[in-house]
């Protein structure tokens, strides 16, 4: 089924915890409406990564900001074929390389200093700018998109994130256990809920979508529902 979008731009946010399927339902919902969808965590990583990289201590808030400004970071998403939200960092394509767990440990590190948000918001919100987009992280309803006509908060049982977690690192090949799955969740959402700027939260103005022993398409559908309700899309 097609979907025609009633007023462009339309803005989507979803925000949700460690493993909650935001880039897998995003990537889908991308597909079913034909409109991109911005992978923000992949800004952060980038950030994380080239840290790492050049050794930058990431509790130096100076000299994480100083790495920041040294580097672009951009994201290409597209929604031909397939959808997909690729992130580059000085021009490389570092997609793959952030997905490992050492980069998602540290991404949270870098994400609390307050001026590295304020560069990533701005850069965020302009991607956006009269562009119909699903924009996924942790703080799209409350900072970049607070105007957006759809917010959804993705949730999941912890021991179901960990076991989606886990399954995530056993195809990247790395040998681990769902207790450390689940560790790992913990800790990141720990941080990313407790950070002094837009800590992770549901605002009071999403709608939760509780996903455990839901399929991706079926969640999509119940988003698409509630597109079609809220008179934002409409079958064609
Ligand atoms: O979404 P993903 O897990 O790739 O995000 C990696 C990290 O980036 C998060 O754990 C969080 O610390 C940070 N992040 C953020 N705000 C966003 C997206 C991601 O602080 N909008």
């Amino acid at each position: 089924m097609k979907y025609k979008i009633i007023k462009h731009p339309l803005h989507i946010a979803i925000d949700g915890p460690v493993a909650s399927g935001k880039g897998t339902i995003s990537a889908l919902l991308s597909l079913r409406l034909g409109i991109i969808y911005i992978y923000t965590g992949g800004m952060y990583r980038a950030l994380a990564l080239s840290c790492l990289r050049n050794q930058v201590t990431t509790a130096n808030e100076t000299d994480v900001l100083a790495q920041l400004q040294k580097i672009s970071i951009t994201l290409s998403p597209k929604v031909n074929g397939d959808s997909s939200c690729l992130v580059f960092l000085n021009g490389e394509d570092v997609t793959h390389e952030i997905k490992k767990p050492n980069i998602a440990q540290t991404a949270p590190l870098v994400a609390k200093i307050p001026e590295v948000r304020k560069h990533m918001v701005l850069l965020q919100q302009q991607l956006a700018k009269n562009t119909s987009v699903i924009m996924e992280g942790r703080d799209i309803s409350l900072r970049v998109l607070p105007d957006a006509q759809l917010k959804v908060y993705l949730d999941a049982s912890i021991v179901e994130r960990a076991q989606r977690l886990f399954l995530l690192w056993q195809k990247q090949g790395i040998s681990t256990s769902i207790e450390d799955a689940r560790l790992a969740a913990k800790e990141r959402d720990a941080h990313d809920q407790s950070r002094s700027v837009d800590p992770l939260q549901k605002t009071p103005d999403a709608q939760v979508v509780q996903t455990d022993g839901m399929k991706p398409d079926e969640v999509v559908d119940a988003i698409i529902n509630k597109l079609i309700a809220q008179k934002l899309i409409e079958p064609v």
